[in-house]
């Protein structure tokens, strides 16, 4: 080829070729910043009653509730491939739910029996679970509520309650996704006087009002439940400076780990608590984002596994150490090839 561009001193560029890093794939792999493994996903699992179930989430596409048994299995397979810990989703079906969320205390609740049976066979996989009250509100709110408010105070005495049965019954991990005031010094301190010292707090600090949890509504049960929204207590997707304080608060209050949810559209949230705070960040890649690529995948708009590694990639490179994850499993497996 004629050089057209041989007018032009290019001497400058000798020291800064920086296409010298990006020429073929072994300098490519040496220099790559950040790397996803199994062990960096966390896999949300939806449950229900019964042996032997599986429900489809419509919105949800290839995501199911499993019942306690199928829960087993999916956890055991989900380890073998690497995933570390498991976030376990358990609604109250809709003849349990109230005004009061009085399923919570239950502690024969399908989420303690799920942890507890879980615990006891696949011992080796860590157990998250979540507090927040939308699995059993009559009006999927994840506070009590009175005239339209949202109780905080209340809210946070029963999540409290609700965080001890399910360390009784196996949490490792108790995540709190509710965002009332306070919560996080609740339950470690409720957590504390009962001898579960040990059992961690991962609090979403930073859990924004968002318009990406519908599937996950629909595979609770809240959606058709929820009137209005959850902006008097989740944070306004306007503001990251707020959620620099809600962390700082949590951290204060006694959380372990925190979670910035949802995951893709706030990754300059995960950078700015990356460079802040000392603290494992998870980010949670939610059922909204997950649908987006499930969709524009089955319409032929993108490659599937590509655009996956590359969002979940996206989680790292901004600074989260743990992704929650539906694909956790899918993704597992394919790692592991
Ligand atoms: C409930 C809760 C929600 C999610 C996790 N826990 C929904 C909500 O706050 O309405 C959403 C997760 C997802 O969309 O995958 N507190």
């Amino acid at each position: 080829m004629d050089k057209i561009f041989a007018k032009y001193d290019m001497s400058f560029l000798s020291g800064k070729r920086l296409r010298r890093l990006r020429q073929n794939e072994w300098i490519r792999d040496i220099v790559r910043e950040n790397i996803l493994t199994p062990k960096d996903l966390i896999l949300p699992i939806f449950l229900i009653e019964g042996k032997n179930q599986k429900s489809k989430i419509k919105t949800l596409p290839n995501i199911f509730r499993l019942s306690i048994d199928l829960a087993i299995k999916q956890a055991e397979l989900a380890y073998e491939k690497g995933v570390r810990a498991i976030a376990l989703f358990a609604a109250a079906d809709e003849n349990k739910r109230d005004a009061t969320a009085s399923e919570a205390l239950n502690a024969d609740n399908l989420i303690c029996r799920a942890l507890s049976e879980i615990k006891s066979k696949v011992p080796q996989i860590g157990l998250i679970s979540d507090v927040a009250l939308d699995l059993y509100t009559s009006h999927g709110q994840d506070g009590l509520m009175e005239n339209n408010i949202i109780l905080n105070d209340e809210s946070v005495e029963i999540m409290a309650q609700s965080a001890l049965l399910q360390a009784k019954a196996g949490a490792d991990i108790i995540a709190p996704s509710d965002m009332m005031d306070g919560r996080v010094g609740a339950i470690r301190s409720t957590l504390d006087d009962n001898g579960y010292e040990n059992v961690a707090i991962l609090s979403y600090s930073a859990k924004y009002a968002s318009n990406f949890y519908g599937p996950f509504r629909e595979a609770v049960g809240s959606a058709k439940l929820l009137k209005g929204d959850k902006r008097t207590y989740q944070l306004d997707f306007a503001n990251s400076d707020e959620a620099m304080r809600e962390i700082e608060q949590d951290l204060a209050e006694g959380a372990d780990m925190i979670m910035i949810k949802p995951g893709l559209p706030y990754l300059d949230v995960i950078r700015r608590a990356a460079d802040r705070f000392n603290i494992p960040i998870f980010a949670y890649q939610v059922s909204g984002e997950y649908s987006m690529i499930e969709y524009a995948a089955q319409n032929g708009a993108l490659n599937k596994d590509g655009a996956i590694i590359e969002s979940l990639l996206a989680f790292k490179r901004a600074g989260a150490m743990a992704i929650f994850s539906y694909y956790a499993l899918e993704m597992a497996i394919k790692l592991n090839d």
